[in-house]
């Protein structure tokens, strides 16, 4: 009998956004962990798969598509960030690339705003005294924070994720400065943003959100330099990829008073943290949380599912990121 077609899926996902795979007759071959595949286990277990669905700690490059095999379709990145793609490896070989756009959106925007509240009312610092019982009572100078209500927020790429935290950053009476590689009229329109350059941004802010991809341009875009320009005062916020950031300079910019305070959702080597950060009082860090919410997390798998039954059907969902792969008329 032939073997049905197999989807090597690397990690556990919620189940119910993989079943239609099972219903539509896939063989699901769901690595059963939670820690990142090592290299050679995910070279020997792509190995005939029509479709992987892989995570943002996978690297697909030629090596992998050759250890897969011809009959690989798709790869559906469990991840709205592609930066662990060589899409254009991918597309050499006729291979399909999707990502997990807008299911995660809200609830990354969610998650940058939780931070810059976090730092700016410095809810860690006083979670952490309450609950080592050295609170002695309530005192005019213990703690104070920054206000966020009426501050400058500068959003660094302005996509879906940018535009949501604007929106957070509207509702809360903020200023909002923006910078993109294209200017967003409608979103000028909207949030009445404003377009300025990273260095105006930078310069203006109270805080700063971070929402570009990782590519070479953006590898250390807030580098020491970029960070010298900020207030004193400013507060960073990443949820984006850790590597936009110089961590070595972020930790010591926080130390030497150049940035007041920071909220990091991702690190540049995860889950390596630079001990620095460890150390400071004036971070509130976070282990790559932006989409962990349930509904996110299972539309994630329902959105990487669906991009898999339709390049198996021959057909380029919505979120394909190469659909020329599938011909003029896919
Ligand atoms: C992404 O989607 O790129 C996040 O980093 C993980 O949800």
């Amino acid at each position: 009998m032939p073997e049905t077609p197999r989807v090597f899926v690397t990690r556990r996902l919620p189940v119910a956004g993989l079943a239609a795979l099972g219903s539509a007759g896939l063989t699901v071959d769901v690595r059963q962990a939670d820690d990142p595949i090592e290299r050679h286990e995910l070279l020997e277990r792509v190995r005939g798969a029509v479709a992987v669905i892989t995570l943002l700690t996978d690297p697909v490059d030629e090596t992998l598509l050759e250890a897969a095999g011809p009959q690989l379709r798709i790869v559906a990145n469990y991840a709205v960030g592609y930066d662990n793609i060589d899409v254009a490896a991918c597309s050499r070989r006729q291979v399909a690339v999707s990502n997990t756009p807008d299911v995660l959106t809200e609830a990354t925007a969610d998650q940058a705003f939780a931070l810059l509240l976090s730092v700016a009312r410095r809810v860690r610092e006083g979670h952490e005294l309450v609950a080592s019982g050295g609170w002695t009572g309530w005192q005019p100078l213990q703690l104070v924070g920054r206000e966020v209500g009426g501050a400058t927020l500068g959003i660094v790429g302005m996509g879906r994720i940018g535009r949501a935290v604007a929106r957070r950053g509207a509702g809360f009476g903020m200023r909002l400065l923006y910078h993109n590689r294209r200017r967003d009229e409608a979103a000028e329109a909207e949030l009445g943003a404003r377009y300025v350059t990273l260095e105006e941004l930078l310069a203006t802010s109270d805080a700063v959100s971070l929402h570009t991809p990782l590519t070479e341009a953006t590898h250390h875009l807030i580098d020491a330099a970029a960070l010298a320009r900020m207030k004193a005062t400013a507060i960073l916020v990443n949820t984006a990829r850790g590597a936009v950031v110089d961590e070595a300079a972020l930790v010591a910019a926080l130390r030497d008073g150049t940035l007041w305070g920071a909220g990091l959702d991702v690190f540049e080597h995860e889950p390596a943290v630079h001990p620095g950060l460890l150390e400071l009082p004036n971070v509130v860090l976070a282990p790559h949380l932006g989409s962990a919410t349930e509904s996110s997390r299972t539309a994630m798998a329902r959105l990487a599912s669906e991009a898999v039954l339709a390049a198996l059907d021959g057909r380029a969902a919505g979120n394909v990121l190469n659909p020329e792969v599938f011909g003029p008329d896919a």
